[in-house]
């Protein structure tokens, strides 16, 4: 089985590139659902630029699924997150300027900003997540540090030109996948999925969940929240039917 969390961040950089307070990511979220994700996933930035604390808050209340709150590990941010109690915390990297996330979290060289951080989620009953580039040092590192599950970083694969990198960059998904449920780690996808480029990923049978967020949000300026969430999640049905995958409860 595989879920959908939406991301509603650039619900909210639509909404900041005039500082007004529409639209609303806390709305989109609730469409969202309407359409069938089986969760929501918001970035609070150290700087807000897009999702605001008060989102945060809102959402954690007003949302039927589950919230990921995606973070960089700062003890900062793990204070917020630890008195908000998402569903999930995914532990991102963050440089200052970035357009959007550029690759995964270094969990092997990592300084004491994340020890610290993960300590101060631990003692909450918030699942804990690594956004990670697919290789085995990285997975290694988040079994060792115990967290609960990787987000394998797609962006190799989405933004690879040619079909022969394409095939191998999924080649190097499926292994990390593997490798990862072997450790015990519940094994997500995200970053660059869009509707032409899913169905590899949404056939790796260990992926138990995708984060998908810039290609939903541009389609529901289209189509409408609800249409463009639901024609992802008939993608993602489609790519596990086509796998034999057991799809009762999608
Ligand atoms: N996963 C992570 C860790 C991210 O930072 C992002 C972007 O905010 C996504 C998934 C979603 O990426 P996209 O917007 O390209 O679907």
């Amino acid at each position: 089985m595989c879920l959908l969390s939406v991301n509603v961040d650039h619900v909210a950089t639509l909404r900041e590139a005039r500082g007004v307070s529409y639209p609303d990511p806390v709305r989109a979220a609730v469409l969202a659902e309407l359409g069938g994700a089986h969760g929501i996933t918001v970035h609070l930035r150290g700087d807000q630029r897009h999702i605001k604390i008060r989102d945060v808050r809102l959402l954690n209340e007003v949302i039927q699924t589950r919230l990921t709150l995606e973070m960089e590990p700062t003890e900062e941010m793990a204070a917020f997150a630890a008195g908000i109690r998402p569903y999930m915390v995914t532990l991102v990297p963050e440089r200052p300027g970035e357009v959007s996330t550029e690759g995964g979290l270094d969990l092997v060289s990592h300084g004491a900003n994340l020890s610290l951080a993960i300590s101060a989620l631990r003692d909450s009953d918030i699942l804990l997540c690594g956004f990670v580039d697919p290789n085995v040092d990285q997975i290694q590192a988040a079994a060792q540090l115990g967290l609960d599950a990787v987000e394998l970083c797609t962006t190799r694969y989405t933004e690879s030109g040619d079909r022969d990198s394409r095939k191998e960059e999924i080649e190097t998904l499926k292994g990390a996948s593997r490798l990862a449920s072997r450790r015990e780690l519940l094994v997500h996808a995200g970053h660059g999925i869009n509707y032409e480029n899913i169905n590899p990923i949404a056939a790796i049978p260990e992926i138990s969940e995708l984060s998908i967020g810039h290609s939903i949000v541009g389609r529901a300026v289209l189509v409408g929240m609800e249409r463009a969430v639901h024609e992802m999640r008939e993608l993602m049905w489609k790519a596990r039917a086509e796998i034999g995958s057991d799809n009762r409860l999608l």
